[in-house]
């Protein structure tokens, strides 16, 4: 048997692997954006935040991975990508919350025109795919809106209180 019959043909439509291999940049950078977050709070010993954004930047690497996989076992190319570029200041807490909070909406709208693009190519094995990310990033962007509302009712109060009122993960 030849090595491209024991390959699985590509199942996946070339321009919609394009964007998921844009996709996992786009977790990369998520997963060092969460990272320099966690290295902020660290230095500031504010340990609920810091164990949050440890975990979120994990998280990200593996959403990273899955897409990664994914494609390759699909018969597609998964490309490892350049990571630049990294915000390392914030100006307060609440700012690094909110950074968050965009990235993510960022996220979903992302991976909402991919979802898009596998429908419009009938590639149903990503839209399937893609249904966990919908689902996961509906629940990311809630976490990050709780914890700024928690922000508004906690105003006033010292950094290292309204820390330990945050959650870990
Ligand atoms: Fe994987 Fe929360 O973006």
């Amino acid at each position: 048997m030849n090595t491209t019959a024991i390959r699985k043909q590509m199942s996946i439509h070339p321009e919609v692997m394009d964007l998921l291999n844009n996709q996992i940049a786009m977790e990369m950078k998520a997963s060092a954006s969460y990272l320099a977050m966690a290295s902020w709070c660290d230095q500031r010993e504010l340990l609920n935040s810091k164990a949050f954004f440890y975990k979120q930047a994990e998280e990200e690497r593996e959403h990273a991975m899955k897409i990664f996989t994914f494609i390759n076992d699909n018969g597609g190319g998964a490309v490892s990508p350049d990571v630049i570029d990294v915000n390392n200041d914030f100006e307060s807490l609440r700012s690094v919350y909110e950074t968050g909070l965009e990235q993510e909406i960022a996220v979903t709208e992302s991976i909402f025109k991919i979802f898009k693009a596998s429908r419009k190519e009938s590639d149903y094995i990503t839209e399937v795919f893609l249904q966990w990310f919908i689902t996961e990033q509906s629940e990311e962007e809630d976490t990050f809106r709780s914890i700024l509302d928690l922000f508004d009712l906690m105003e006033g109060m010292p950094l290292k209180m309204i820390d330990e009122r945050l959650p870990k993960e």
